[in-house]
Order: C-alpha cells, then sequence, then structure tokens
C-alpha cells in the first residue's frame, strides 16, 4: 500500500504520515527533506539556488547532509523551495522518492507532489492544510522551542512567499490531487488530525 500525503509547509502532513507509517508498519519518507538538502548544499557550495545549473549540481549531496538540524530551519526552507522550481531538479530526485514508493510491502510518503507526480497509483492520497494563521503559529511555536530567534511576522511573511511559489510553479505545483481526501487541521489538535487521517485510510482500503 502506497499512502500519498501532500500539503503546505506546517500543515501537519509530517505528523500525520510518520503516525500512519507507525501504525500500518510502513517506511516513511519526508521529501521535503531531499529538497532542503539541495538548498542546504547549494548554500555550502556557495552557488545561486535560483539558477538551474547551480541548484542541480547541488542534487548530488552527500546523504550525511539529511542528519543536519539546520535543515529544518525557515532559511534553508526558503532556498528548498527556490532550488524546487527548476525541472532538472525534480526530475534528479525522482528515481529516489519512485524506488521508495514502490518498495515492496508498501510506503508513506509526505511532500508536496507525491499523489500528482511521484506516485499518481498510491491507493490512499490524503491533502493536509491549515490556515495561513494556524501553520504560522505552530511554526513559531517550533522555532521558539528550538531556541531559534525568529518573529511571528517573519515566520508569516516567508510561508506565504513560500506557499504562492510552490502553488505557482510551472513544474509538479502543489495542487490537490483530484482523488484526494482533504484534512483540514486549522481547529484539530494533533492526536484528532491523526484519528481523523486513520479514519480516512481505513474508509479507503475499506477495513472498518
Ligand atoms: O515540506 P518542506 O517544508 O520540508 O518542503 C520544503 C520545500 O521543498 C517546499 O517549500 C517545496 C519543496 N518540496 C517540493 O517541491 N516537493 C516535495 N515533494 C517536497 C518539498
Amino acid at each position: 500500500m502506497i499512502i500519498a500525503v501532500d500539503g503546505p509547509t506546517a500543515s501537519g502532513k509530517g505528523t500525520i504520515a510518520k503516525a500512519l507509517a507507525r501504525y500500518f508498519g510502513l517506511p516513511h519518507l519526508d521529501t521535503g527533506l531531499l529538497y532542503r538538502a539541495v538548498g542546504r548544499q547549494v548554500e555550502l557550495a556557495g552557488g545561486d539556488p535560483d539558477a538551474p545549473s547551480d541548484a542541480l549540481a547541488a542534487a548530488d549531496f552527500d546523504d550525511s547532509l539529511l542528519d543536519e538540524p539546520e535543515l529544518r530551519s525557515e532559511a534553508v526552507g526558503g532556498l528548498a523551495s527556490r532550488v524546487s522550481i527548476h525541472p532538472a531538479v525534480r526530475e534528479a530526485l525522482f528515481a529516489r522518492q519512485r524506488a521508495f514508493a514502490t518498495q515492496a510491502g508498501g510506503a508513506v510518503l509526505d511532500g508536496r507532489d507525491i499523489g500528482t507526480v511521484i506516485a499518481p497509483d498510491a491507493q490512499v492520497k490524503l491533502y493536509v492544510t491549515a490556515s495561513v494563521e494556524a501553520r504560522a503559529q505552530r511554526r513559531y511555536a517550533e522555532m521558539r522551542d528550538s531556541g531559534r530567534a525568529v518573529t511571528l511576522e517573519e515566520i508569516l511573511d516567508n510561508l506565504e512567499r513560500r506557499d504562492a511559489r510552490d502553488s505557482a510553479r510551472k513544474d509538479a505545483p502543489l495542487t490537490i490531487a483530484p482523488e484526494a481526501l482533504v484534512i483540514d487541521t486549522t481547529s484539530l489538535g494533533k492526536d484528532d488530525a491523526i484519528a481523523a487521517a486513520l479514519d480516512m485510510v481505513n474508509t479507503v482500503t475499506g477495513q472498518q
């Protein structure tokens, strides 16, 4: 079984994807981390994230980068969004994501284009969303707890810019797959959001 979980930044898609993976005993891939690693690698190499050739060269990053805490920062999220515009970068990361999705036994992947491009054949497609204010509040609390100095205004501004860029790009934009079930987590706590997702998966797979 392939479970695709798409949605914008800080919507709760990662939390939901991880919980579903644990529940069903499936491996999980946070595909945003791959784009974050490319963004971080461009930065380390002193390249320009908006230049397709610099971004493509960075797609050949060392996997040890995936463990860097810095990858979770707002700054690297912004770089990831910029490098993810380039079709060559998306193509370079495709095979790895597709192989993960189609491994024997199934998998859970979260990102922006899992249900539309990486695994259009996924049995379950969820689209997790929330108001931009709710998402900014969550990201702000996360950053504050991890000791990063940011203001709520900065976060809100970043999220709006990132949403616009991720949705407007030509190649694999953030969009709701036609068969996707939508979970709006604006007024849901973590446990309720996970329970709602689990219900949806069980309904789709007919295991209830
Ligand atoms: O989910 P995230 O915030 O870690 O993603 C960082 C950026 O990576 C996001 O702004 C756009 C890009 N991304 C993408 O283009 N496709 C994906 N499947 C996942 C992330």
